[in-house]
């Protein structure tokens, strides 16, 4: 969000979020890309939303964007089960710009020639027609210029549809990126909302206030009034409650609607006996001790810890972990004599468009509990202002609130805790064993000042034992994994490499403090293929 950006900071009261006119579609036709389309939209300080192809042009004329993006996609146009697009979205005058399939669709539609291919992924080089460096999708970039840009595609544009220029190609796409001469159409087979396009933001930027002529009005100051109205609107006089985990999530969540409706919202924080050393000492200190908000603390580990016994399923553990927190907090309101009738959640944006799957033919991995495995029977109704945002607003949103930096800045937890990080069956003595591991892993990722370049770092309990000497003796103990990544948005995400003297000082503090654990392994697996938690 940008709360900071000078040219947004001089607008006017902001319209806002969903301002009509003044609002990117974009359309996902299954790209693992098309959350990077929508980040990178909002990072430009324009309000956008992800939709299926199924939304009708009646439909899009009502939202009243004034940008359109066809994301790319794992079809083919000449494919039967190839999602289509409307043409009637092409004749409201709001300019399209279609990506890799999203530019396939513009030309099939228009009557150019798309071909197969053989799938392919890398980086090329993009040469700019001259027409295009005043005023068009390379406004800036120098004529002539070869700009290196990333593909991943099987099917290409061959020959532009009749009306259509060629603005760009590399040497084995003719027709890398082209534009109608008469409507505001605009195709690229390039993706430029990924890092390995350098000026790739530039190209979406020039889309947006170029050619859409949008302004930047997406602040997370304009967020939160809009937000605090919402809340008061939504709530009235009813008692809110909000299950702070501790996370940046659910602390914003919370400060938010602290703001909105003040002592109506009391917090309650589920101690699962899944969480982080210390984790409850921090959140007591900082919610109910320096920001006023009425807190109750509940000790639920057996609760929880009960039905996980001899569970090993990530997907199991995850929906069991979820409906026990909804029985707690049920049981906990009862108790307080509050009547909550609504919950908060710290939901986001992401885990809202996979959960729900509105990507379409994109399929979910991973069920994110605060979402997809609450029970049905749940008997309140959400509040959840986070849901149209992705994680860096979130945290400039926390900003705007005045929310300490020091939960600000902290890496994402997964709501399951350490109950996803024990592989396999989840005990108290290896929940343990890991908090106590995890614990000395973070102090020195902090002591190194390491922790602000990584966005999540934490152990991960195998569920295997391994043969150690200590001592004289055999030892057939508990290993540990220590992961680190680095990541934009945790879509995509790279092992931090830290200099080996660190590797060995904390596997050596751990063997050492952690009675049970011989045997410390590094994780040096990026996302994709891997995932950033081992369940
Ligand atoms: P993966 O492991 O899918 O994680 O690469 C991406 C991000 O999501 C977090 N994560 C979860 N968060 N409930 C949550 O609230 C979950 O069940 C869950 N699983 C993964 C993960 O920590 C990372 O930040």
């Amino acid at each position: 969000m940008t709360g900071a950006r000078p040219d947004a900071a001089k607008r006017p009261a902001p319209a806002g979020e969903g301002a009509p006119g003044n609002r990117v579609l974009v359309i996902d036709y299954g790209s693992q890309f098309t959350q990077l389309i929508a980040r990178r939209i909002r990072e430009a300080g324009v309000y956008c939303e992800i939709h299926p192809p199924a939304r009708t042009e009646e439909w899009v004329r009502e939202w009243s964007p004034g940008g359109i993006v066809l994301s790319g996609g794992p079809s083919s146009v000449y494919g039967d089960d190839g999602p289509g697009l409307d043409p009637g979205l092409l004749a409201l005058g709001v300019p399209v710009l279609g990506i890799c399939y999203g530019m396939q669709l513009l030309a099939h539609h228009g009557g150019g020639r798309v071909v197969p291919g053989k799938r392919e992924y890398g980086r090329a080089a993009l040469r700019i027609a001259e027409s295009e460096t005043d005023g068009g999708l390379f406004h800036g970039f120098r004529s002539g210029e070869e700009l290196a840009v990333w593909c991943s595609h099987g099917d290409h544009v061959d020959e532009p549809p009749p009306g259509f220029t060629t603005v760009g190609a590399t040497a084995d796409l003719p027709v890398a990126a082209f534009r109608s001469r008469t409507r505001p159409l605009y195709g690229v087979q390039f993706h430029p909302e990924v890092a390995h396009t350098p000026r790739g933001q530039e190209i979406v930027e020039n889309f947006l206030f170029r050619i859409c002529g949008l302004s930047p009005d997406w602040t997370s100051g304009a967020f939160v009034a809009r937000w605090v109205e919402r809340i008061r609107r939504q709530v009235g006089s009813e008692q809110v409650i909000c299950g702070l985990s501790g996370g940046v999530d659910s602390s914003v969540a919370a400060a938010l609607v602290h703001r909105a409706v003040g002592d109506q919202l009391t917090c309650v924080f589920v101690d699962t006996g899944l969480m982080r050393m210390n984790e409850r000492t921090s959140v007591e200190r900082t919610f109910r001790e320096h920001m006023g908000i009425r807190l109750v603390a509940v000790e639920a580990g057996p609760e929880f810890l009960g039905p996980l016994e001899g569970v090993s399923d990530p997907e199991r553990k995850r929906r069991i972990i979820g409906e026990t927190f909804i029985r707690v907090f049920e049981r906990t309101t009862r108790e307080l004599g509050t009547h909550a009738r609504f919950l908060v959640q710290g939901t986001l944006y992401p885990d809202v468009i996979e959960s729900l799957s509105v990507r379409g033919p994109s399929a979910t991995i991973k069920t994110h509990h605060n979402v997809g495995g609450l029970p049905d029977d749940m008997p309140f109704e959400l509040v959840e202002p986070l849901r149209e945002l992705f994680k860096d607003e979130v945290r400039a949103v926390g900003r705007t609130l005045g929310l300490d930096n020091a939960f600000i800045r902290r890496h994402p937890f997964p709501g399951p805790g350490l109950g996803i990080r024990v592989l396999g069956p989840v005990t108290a003595e290896r929940v343990e064993v890991l908090r106590r591991t995890d614990a000395i892993y973070l102090e020195e990722i902090e002591a190194a000042g390491l922790y602000d370049e990584i966005w999540q770092a934490f152990a991960v309990l195998l569920p295997v034992r391994s043969v150690g000497v200590m001592g004289d003796s055999r030892t057939y103990e508990h290993v540990v994994s220590l992961r680190a990544v680095t990541s934009r948005d945790g879509m995509t995400a790279d092992w931090y490499p830290f200099p080996h003297d660190f590797l060995a000082r904390v596997s050596t503090r751990i063997i050492n403090e952690v009675a049970g654990v011989n045997r410390v392994t590094y994780d040096i697996s990026s996302k994709p293929p891997a995932t950033i938690e081992w369940e």
